[in-house]
């Protein structure tokens, strides 16, 4: 999480920084800051809260032709205006941004920094006392940056200012996401090129234990050690209005309307001239080879990974397991012989999923990526990569990467399915087609889910989500979505679980979100229902097509059984997002969240 950005070129680097904070705003919204160089010195100005702040405070007839600035989501040190970054070395010489966590900062600080006063709570300043130490101490300022990132334990993303050349930026990156942008007269830094589309679509990646020394007509990466590394730039394939909001009051309300156009592009991609399923060879060589997959992720992405799981198990009939990244490491499972780990990332930077890739790497297992940033750590640092073809996702909840990561998954086991010879009795491409038409219907009956939103969610405290089989996977994301973004204590359970404890919270006029549209367990579903209205709960049924019953609160069209959960969540994800709309809530940029998680 944070994001960083600098600019150094001809413009003033002023508008262009807080424009591209604007863009990085999804990274964290804790506090922002900027510092600008020109002839009369750095500039430095930040704020508490979000970039609207930052900019009321920032002087308009300060210009200058470098800078850099920073997004925050607080890890070490509350949300204030001295915790902000950038932060300065004690004779203000020096002025850095960073992003991720400096895990030993404690005891450089015992160890070096000793007989400095720091200003702030967190564990950045010391990485810019250090430089200023250093230099001190008879070092050259790039010597004097590399030897600081030398003695660093954790992950950053970092750029430097020097009041005393005020034509270098110096930047560095472990673990931590990072791009430099190659423009006309300028170069740029990035933690995400979206941030820096207004200058150039030419990035170059850089890589962990790398600095580079940017200049307005040049950048020179090298290793910590000080050699020269060769690499060019990519061009990122963004459309500029892919992250804009056009018409929408929210990206999220854009992003979840997106979602039919989002699965035919993923048909499009993954489709034969002859109509059926492509994929890599070596993706499919893998998937044959292994005896169980392991299925790692976290937050929205784990809850399709428990889909995914389904999906393997019943189309390719391969064993499974889906697993909390955060908690793998700590309580790794007994690993069957040849394993194949799948992550599930739409990000492609989620430290806590990075812990275990590097892990699974260096035990030797194959790993395969399903991210819809092909070109993120996660992406790179896997031996195989799916693309979930989603377009960015900018609001905080996530939503068509989800629906994106379950269209993949059912392409992957179809895919597995055919490798190992299973003869199926439909066509997935088909039965996409007719999800992303449901979809399309759904997204239609805005009107009518804002009503169940007002009527049930308006004011309530608390909602529960039940759902069996199926179901159940998307209650977890349904209630996930809920709590996130409208802060209503929400909770997805299995249905026959209720009573053996939970069913204690139902009072009277508690909301129970039921979803039906698993045939096998409709009658037990409605049981559950009839148990939680009996003691006062006030529940919605949503049912499928074929299934439903007089009194439904919301009938979804019917799709194949294998696909019910892609088309049964947009209606909790409007539900949320009217709720969310009804509380008055922040629904893009939710309280204490960010979009990325790059922090274990
Ligand atoms: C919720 C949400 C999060 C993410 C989680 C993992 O709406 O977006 O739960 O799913 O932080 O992020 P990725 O998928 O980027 O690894």
């Amino acid at each position: 999480m944070c994001g960083i950005v600098g600019y150094i070129g001809t413009n003033d680097a002023k508008e262009i920084l807080l424009r591209g904070l604007e863009k990085l705003e999804y990274r964290g919204y804790d506090s922002a800051g900027i510092a600008v160089v020109n002839d009369a010195g750095v500039h430095v100005f930040k704020e508490k809260g979000r970039i609207a702040a930052l900019r009321q405070i920032v002087a308009e007839d300060v210009d200058g032709p470098v800078g850099i600035g920073h997004t925050r989501w607080a890890t070490h040190g509350e949300p204030s205006r001295v915790n902000a970054h950038p932060h300065q070395s004690e004779t203000a010489r020096f002025t850095l941004v960073h992003n991720g966590v400096i895990e030993n900062y404690e005891q450089l600080r015992a160890d070096y920094l000793a007989d400095v006063t720091l200003k702030s709570d967190t564990d950045t300043e010391i990485m810019v006392q250090l430089v200023e130490l250093f230099v001190k101490k008879g070092s050259q300022v790039e010597e004097a940056f590399r030897q600081t990132l030398s003695l660093l334990k954790g992950s950053y993303a970092t750029a430097l200012l020097d009041k005393q050349n005020r034509d270098t930026i110096y930047v560095g990156k472990n673990k931590s996401p990072l791009l430099i942008g190659v423009g006309e007269e300028a170069n740029v830094v990035a933690s995400d090129a979206m941030a820096m589309l207004q200058v150039t679509n030419q990035f170059v990646e850089i890589m962990d234990e790398e600095v580079v020394i940017v200049t307005r007509d040049a950048f020179t990466i090298k290793t910590l050690d000080g050699k020269k590394v060769e690499r060019l730039p990519y061009t990122a394939e963004l459309d500029a209005s892919d992250i804009e909001k056009g018409t929408y009051p929210h990206f999220m309300l854009k992003e979840i309307d997106e979602q039919p156009f989002v699965i035919r592009n993923i048909i499009q991609k993954y489709q034969n001239e002859d109509g059926t399923v492509r994929l890599d060879d070596e993706i499919r060589g893998a998937m044959k080879a292994a005896d169980r997959i392991y299925i790692i992720a976290a937050g929205t992405s784990y809850h399709a990974g428990l889909v995914g799981k389904q999906l393997i198990e019943k189309i390719a009939q391969r064993p499974v397991e889906v697993h909390i990244a955060s908690e793998f490491l700590y309580n790794m499972p007994l690993l069957s012989e040849n394993p194949l780990f799948i992550f599930i990332s739409q990000s492609g930077e989620t430290a806590d999923l990075r812990g275990v890739l590097v892990d699974v790497k260096k035990k030797g297992y194959p790993a395969l990526t399903i991210t819809n940033v092909p070109g993120s750590t996660l992406s790179r640092e896997a031996d195989f990569t799916l693309h979930t073809y989603a377009g960015p996702e900018i609001a905080v909840a996530s939503t068509k990467a989800y629906t994106a990561q379950m269209a993949v998954l059912t392409l992957l086991a179809v895919d597995t399915a055919k490798a190992r010879g299973i003869e199926l009795d439909f066509d997935p491409l088909q039965e996409l087609a007719i999800v992303s038409s449901a979809m399309e219907t759904l997204c239609d009956q805005k009107e009518k889910l804002e009503l169940i939103a007002r009527d049930y969610l308006a004011v309530t405290r608390n909602c529960f989500f039940i759902g069996r089989a199926a179901d159940y996977f998307v209650c977890l994301e349904g209630a996930l979505k809920l709590k996130e973004i409208s802060y209503i204590q929400a909770e997805g359970f299995a249905g026959g679980e209720l009573k053996h404890g939970t069913i204690a919270l139902i009072e009277d006029g508690t909301p129970v979100i039921a979803i039906a549209t698993q045939e096998h367990v409709n009658l037990s579903i409605r049981g559950n229902v009839k148990e939680v209205a009996a003691r006062g709960a006030y529940p919605c049924i949503i049912s499928m097509e074929g299934l439903d019953q007089d009194g439904d609160a919301f009938v979804l069209p019917k799709v194949h059984e294998y696909l019910t959960s892609l088309i049964t969540v947009i209606p909790l994800q409007l539900i949320s997002y009217y709720a969310a709309l009804h509380r008055d809530c922040d629904v893009d940029k939710p309280r204490n969240l960010a979009k990325s998680v790059t922090v274990e």
